[in-house]
């Protein structure tokens, strides 16, 4: 929908729109440290949202790891809003601030299907920096205090 002006409102969070690629490293206290591949790409459709979408897979085989889909909402200077949804069984609702390229958010509500991994909050940092895009996420889940699951530096691919 590149044709579509951006909503003024989403206007601060147009350095993330594209799609960026890239390499991540996960680790967390119950499991093995792995690596994954991963694309996301957050797009708009002139109303003042984006749309975020983000695949991952086995570097090693190309075997599709875990995906997620969601929503990223300005709310007021400053402060955004982010809810996601998981095939694994999990939802998200994250609220937090946005300081030039760096957002900063935490769950309000993490929701998980009678079957999901429990999981009670999340903490998702995301910043830009020139043409690379780097996101931690900690979790606190299946009785774990917070701690660190995921990090990647993406770059912006082609359009
Ligand atoms: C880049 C995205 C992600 C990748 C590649 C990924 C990958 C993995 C892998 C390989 C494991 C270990 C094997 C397994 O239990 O399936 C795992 C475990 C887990 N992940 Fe993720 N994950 C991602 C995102 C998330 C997110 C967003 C959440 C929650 C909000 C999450 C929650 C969990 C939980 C609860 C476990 C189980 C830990 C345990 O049972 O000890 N993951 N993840």
């Amino acid at each position: 929908m590149s044709e579509v002006a951006v909503h003024p409102a989403v206007e601060p969070l147009a350095f993330l729109l594209g799609r960026w690629k890239g390499e991540g490293k996960g680790e967390y206290p119950t499991i093995e440290p792995f690596t994954y591949g991963e694309e996301i790409e957050y797009s708009h459709t002139g109303r003042p949202f984006l749309y975020y979408v983000q695949k991952t897979w086995n570097p090693a085989d190309g075997y599709p790891l875990h995906s997620e889909a969601g929503y990223l909402r300005p709310v007021a200077e400053g402060r955004v809003e982010l809810v996601l949804a998981q095939p694994s069984g999990i939802t998200e609702i994250l609220a937090g601030s946005l300081n030039g390229s760096l957002i900063e958010m935490t769950s309000t509500l993490v929701g998980v299907s009678p079957t999901a991994k429990q999981v009670s909050a999340v903490r998702r940092v995301i910043s830009v920096a020139g043409s690379t895009l780097s996101y931690q996420l900690d979790m606190a889940a299946v009785a774990q205090d917070m701690s660190i699951h995921l990090r990647a530096d993406l770059q912006k691919a082609e359009a």
